[in-house]
């Protein structure tokens, strides 16, 4: 009798276990998801999330100079020209995800500008859309410097800003 029962345990738990690593396997924290506001640097680490792979063909790193004004063109509402975000005054390429930053898209708002406050602060706010970041929090700050790594494995860098209000101008 004693046999059997762990004979039967036995048959039982094999398969469950199998089960169980099947649907958790590779996933270290299955209720990540990658779509809260602010990516943490453990979901950019992990390759199970829903936001795509960095992208291993990026241009090398440009210098050019824009300034705000001249950094408007490029919010997406004109499909012939680029589209370009600035975050602490470094200028990404982020043409490829036209549907995301351009007209209509969700994060259109960071689009055309430097917006690094608004980042920071997981807003969507016309309002917080500023380039002075420095009057952020602490935490904000974090989360707006993770952003800029974000963009840095993403996306190709075309320029810099060259007239960032003073108070974020030489940081
Ligand atoms: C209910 C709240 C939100 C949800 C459900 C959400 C969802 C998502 C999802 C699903 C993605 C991945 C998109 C993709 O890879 O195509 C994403 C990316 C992103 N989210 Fe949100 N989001 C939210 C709020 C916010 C807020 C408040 C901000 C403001 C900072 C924000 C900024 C971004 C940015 C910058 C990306 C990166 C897009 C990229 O270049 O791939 N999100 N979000």
């Amino acid at each position: 009798m004693t046999t059997y029962t762990i004979i039967s345990a036995l048959v039982l738990a094999i398969p469950a276990v199998f089960i169980y690593r099947k649907i958790f396997a590779g996933s270290a924290n299955p209720t990540s998801t990658g779509a809260t506001a602010g990516t943490s640097e453990k979901a950019q680490e992990e390759p199970k999330t829903i936001m795509q792979p960095p992208p291993d063909d990026l241009a090398p790193p440009k210098d050019d100079p824009f300034t705000l004004e001249q950094l408007k063109p490029y919010d997406g509402s004109d499909p012939s020209k680029p589209i370009y975000v600035a975050i602490k005054g470094t200028v990404f390429d982020v043409s490829r995800k036209r549907e995301t930053y351009g007209k209509g898209g969700s994060y259109n708002l960071f689009a055309g500008r430097d917006a690094s406050r608004a980042l920071g602060m997981s807003s969507l706010k016309e309002q917080d859309a500023s380039p002075d970041y420095s009057t952020l929090s602490e935490s904000d700050m974090k989360v707006l410097n993770d952003w800029h790594e974000f963009f840095s494995k993403r996306y190709s860098i075309v320029g810099k800003v060259v007239d960032l209000p003073p108070a974020v101008a030489n940081l």
